[in-house]
């Protein structure tokens, strides 16, 4: 995947991936490359499991299976990438990381059409909501996959406990 590659060697990419990491020197919920790139493949899953990959290629218009599987990806790759503004500010890192993913998806050769379906969904992927966009629900659910909330000790202080979704979260994936 020759777009991925550019993206996860794009120089403010990494940057905003050690900004998370030098936020979270404490924590145990880390939002570092490896929980994006665990989030990006359980998106993927959650796709194929389900054969949708041929519904969203046709949904959004993308150019075949290579484009949608870089398109997942991408949005996987991306979509904690504001978490450390919001560490700092309390700006929504959701909405931040869109922002900002719409300033690193050019370089890694995503078009306008692509670019868009990818800052929908990473825009999205805080909340759950009924009109949610295929990729935003698929990214929600591997979010709160991801996490192994039953095994982290922080568990009866963490809000991310009252989310029933994470409180589910196991080593399914
Ligand atoms: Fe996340």
């Amino acid at each position: 995947m020759k777009r991925i590659d550019l993206l996860i060697n794009d120089t403010m990419y990494k940057d905003y991936i050690q900004r998370n990491m030098d936020e979270e020197i404490n924590a145990y919920c880390q939002h570092d490359f490896r929980h994006h790139l665990d989030v990006a493949r359980i998106t993927y899953i959650l796709v194929l499991e389900n054969n949708d990959l041929n519904y969203f290629i046709k949904e959004s218009g993308l150019s075949g299976k290579l484009a949608a599987k870089e398109v997942i990806y991408a949005a996987g790759l991306l979509h904690d990438i504001g978490k450390w503004k919001e560490f700092q500010t309390g700006t929504d890192h959701a909405s931040y990381g869109s922002r900002l993913a719409r300033e690193v998806l050019p370089r890694a050769l995503f078009n306008e059409q692509e670019i868009e379906i990818i800052c929908q969904g990473i825009f999205e992927h805080r909340n759950i909501s009924m009109d949610m966009s295929f990729l935003g629900e698929r990214l929600h659910r591997a979010d709160n996959l991801s996490h192994l909330c039953l095994e982290c000790p922080a568990q009866n202080v963490c809000p991310k406990m009252k989310n029933r979704d994470a409180s589910l979260s196991s080593l399914e994936y």
